[in-house]
């Protein structure tokens, strides 16, 4: 039976290493982890959610798709509840907030073992440089595209000590060095709402000003 994945939640299983035990944190339906042990990718998956009916639903999907018998599933905020033995964390559709919470909650989290894979939906730019100011680095960034929306997948370890400049945390390094033919449209985009921002604040000017014109230079030379 095929499942309805995106290709957000397919990019995310891309990142994910042959026979690696995946956390899936924030689960919801399930449908990530099915798919990466339907397909061999995962040996093991360990579905979590903050909430009760989520977490039934995923527990319904994988006995319905045959995958419970490789599927654990936890009641959790975050990986609070959730056991250490993984390889790959993935954490999809959530907010840089939710993000940072949940990580900030477990600082055993680095450590050169874990992987993570984020998938975020709000203030990227803010959830790359909390990444950074932890320890944390980006190894590897795609982008997905569903419908009108394009997402950007992360790949990140943890790494102390470096560190990327204003426009990098907007585009980084890892995403351009990707070759997504996804890459000019995003730029676009990215670009588009900073200028925004600068021509929303020029008149006022001042530092928030200064800062998005330089990250707009930065943006518009590479
Ligand atoms: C929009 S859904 C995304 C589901 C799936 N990961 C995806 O990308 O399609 C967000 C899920 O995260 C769960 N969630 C929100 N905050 C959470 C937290 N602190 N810990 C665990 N799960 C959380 C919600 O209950 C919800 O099921």
């Amino acid at each position: 039976m095929k499942l309805p994945l995106s290709n957000r939640l397919l990019a995310c299983a891309s990142f994910v290493r042959p026979g690696d035990r995946v956390a899936d944190i924030g689960c919801d339906h399930g449908y990530l982890g099915i798919h990466l042990l339907q397909s061999g990718v995962a040996s093991s998956i360990i579905a979590s959610d903050v909430n009760e009916a989520p977490l039934q639903s995923a527990m319904h999907n994988a006995a319905k798709y045959g995958m419970k018998d490789k599927m654990t599933f936890y009641l959790s905020d975050g990986v609070r509840n959730i056991p250490r033995d993984f390889d790959s964390l993935v954490c999809a559709g959530m907010g840089a907030d939710t993000m940072m919470s949940i990580l900030d909650a477990a600082p055993w989290l680095k450590n050169e073992k874990y992987r993570l894979i984020l998938q975020c939906q709000s203030k990227r730019p803010e959830l790359r440089k909390y990444l950074y100011a932890n320890g944390y680095a980006i190894r590897r960034e795609t982008l997905a595209q569903d419908g009108k929306f394009i997402y950007p997948i992360m790949e990140v370890v943890y790494a102390p000590g470096q560190t990327l400049t204003g426009a990098e945390y907007y585009i980084t390094p890892a995403l351009r060095a990707s070759s997504s033919p996804l890459f000019p449209a995003f730029l676009a985009r990215v670009t588009e709402g900073i200028q925004t921002a600068v021509d929303g604040l020029s008149r006022t000017g001042g530092e928030r000003y200064e800062e998005y014109k330089a990250i707009l230079k930065e943006l518009q030379e590479l």
